[in-house]
């Protein structure tokens, strides 16, 4: 049957494909000024099937450029996840002479051999596109890593290694993560292996694996391994844990066996950093969940990206912490604060902020501050009698948000949740940004070392937002911005 439009859903500064099935960023790079955006897609469907790589680009990371499908399967199978590199002078020899190729690594997902209950179904492969990433080419020599054996064994992610003049392949193998070298992109060798049992969560598969190097502000250099894993999560279902540690080129030694998550929230999974952006690392994500992903009822199309996001390494009473925060771009879609307050003291009875919110148009980001942080909650209602509910308790010492009476949320049990994720740091000064869009809510505290992703399916946009905290809270700063529409 034909789902009806959900327009009011479309979110207006977060990436969706035009229409139909969306899931992992894939193929980030960033390449003569301009940000590339692969993503699996099912272009015929909302539901996952056939995996392709669709692809967009933008100059500002607020605007996209819807370009032609990349990769579609072929003889070798589905194109499942991956990511994308330019090879400077090309070292690999995948174009010619002279030419500056962009070659993208993904895997073969081969539907015959898993019908035929054969393990050795997901092999590596490689496109190569001479043009600026307009049009690729799948290699001639592909598989170029095949399957040794592993049922799962997917997702490479590639890395220069300037040190060695090569190139680095982090690679999701069920329960942990293969490191692969090659000089060429093409003959691949096992360097290592890290995780299996006792390191790190394993309520489910390891995925989407991602090694960069992280500087803290005051100087400490650290290699971060993110990887994602399906179910097992903090909140239920998908999520993405990190590793801290060293890396010397062939293995990533962890600084401790610790379960961290990147993002407490139910909405963020299978994200990755840009190839190509040296100075900080650019990551964004998949704004769903393996859980209820394909029942989420948008159309024409199904799922969001988060937004694009810099992390970055703190140390937090002696702990290693990778903080979120939206990327720098996304200040340039602030428009006149329409509620700035100093001073502003909270208590039982709510403070509204609804005023603030009209001609906001749905997309807004909310700002507050406080020296000493106590709980507070923070409601969103609207004319439709759905409520947003999110705040921090001081209690539990956790960041929560309540969607459960948000709107739409029938679809599947496991939406109708309760997010919470601890609070990292035992400062009494607190911050906290809200941004808000048609169909999503993301939550930064503590300067992004806590952070919540949440869709959200109100049946009418937010007319009414209120403060209250029982306790009393004095906040230093309250801001209300509305933000631009970029599309
Ligand atoms: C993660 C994932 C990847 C795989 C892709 C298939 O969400 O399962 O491991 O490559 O999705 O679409």
């Amino acid at each position: 049957p034909d789902t009806p439009d959900t327009p009011q859903w479309r979110p207006a500064y977060h990436f969706t494909p035009p229409a139909q099935w969306m899931n992992d960023p894939n193929g980030l790079v960033f390449h003569q000024g301009v940000y590339h955006l692969f993503y699996q897609h099912h272009p015929h469907s909302r539901v996952w099937g056939p995996m392709h790589w669709g692809h967009a680009t933008s100059t500002d990371l607020l605007r996209w450029q819807h370009q032609p499908i990349a990769l579609a399967p072929d003889h070798l199978g589905m194109v499942f996840s991956g990511s994308a590199v330019v090879d400077h002078g090309n070292r690999a020899g995948l174009g010619p002479p002279g030419s500056q190729p962009l070659v993208a690594a993904f895997t073969h997902h081969d539907m015959a051999a898993e019908q035929a209950g054969r393990i050795d179904r997901q092999h590596q492969g490689l496109a190569v596109s001479l043009d600026n990433g307009r049009s690729w080419v799948p290699h001639a020599g592909n598989p170029v890593l095949p399957n040794p054996g592993v049922q799962d064994f997917r997702d490479p992610k590639l890395r220069w290694l300037p040190d060695r003049q090569c190139w680095t392949m982090a690679l999701a193998c069920g329960d942990h993560i293969r490191f692969y070298s090659a000089p060429d992109l093409q003959t691949w060798t096992e360097d290592s292996r890290f995780g299996g049992p006792g390191i790190g969560a394993h309520g489910g598969v390891w995925e989407c694996p991602d090694l960069f190097p992280l500087t803290s502000a005051d100087g400490r250099a650290r290699w971060v391994l993110l990887v994602s894993l399906t179910p097992g999560g903090p909140n239920g279902g998908s999520a993405t844990q990190y590793f801290v540690g060293d890396f010397d080129g062939w293995r990533f030694t962890p600084d401790d066996a610790q379960i961290r998550w990147l993002d407490g929230g139910p909405d963020n999974y299978a994200g990755v950093t840009w190839s190509g952006v040296d100075d900080r690392a650019l990551f964004i994500g998949w704004m769903s969940n393996w859980q209820y992903a394909i029942h989420v009822p948008t159309a024409p199309w199904r799922s969001a990206m988060t937004l694009p996001r810099e992390l970055q390494l703190r140390w937090v009473d002696g702990q290693p912490r990778v903080a979120s925060l939206p990327a720098r771009e996304l200040l340039a879609l602030q428009l006149p604060a329409t509620l700035q307050r100093q001073g502003v003291a909270l208590g039982a009875a709510p403070l509204d902020l609804s005023p603030a919110l009209a001609g906001s148009g749905g997309c807004w980001m909310l700002h507050l501050a406080t020296d000493a942080l106590r709980s507070f909650t923070l409601t969103l209602a609207n004319e439709a009698g759905d409520q947003l509910l999110l705040g921090h308790d001081a209690g539990s010492g956790a960041w929560w948000i309540d969607r459960r009476g948000s709107g739409v949320v029938d679809f599947h049990p496991a939406f109708a949740s309760r997010s919470h994720t601890p609070r990292l740091t035992s400062d009494a000064a607190s911050d906290l940004q809200l941004w808000l869009d048609h169909g999503s809510v993301e939550l930064f505290a503590d300067g992004g070392l806590s952070v919540l992703t949440a869709l959200c399916l109100p049946r009418q946009p937010w007319s009414r937002a209120a403060l209250a905290a029982a306790d009393g809270l004095v906040l230093s700063s309250l801001r209300l911005q509305p933000l631009r529409d970029p599309r």
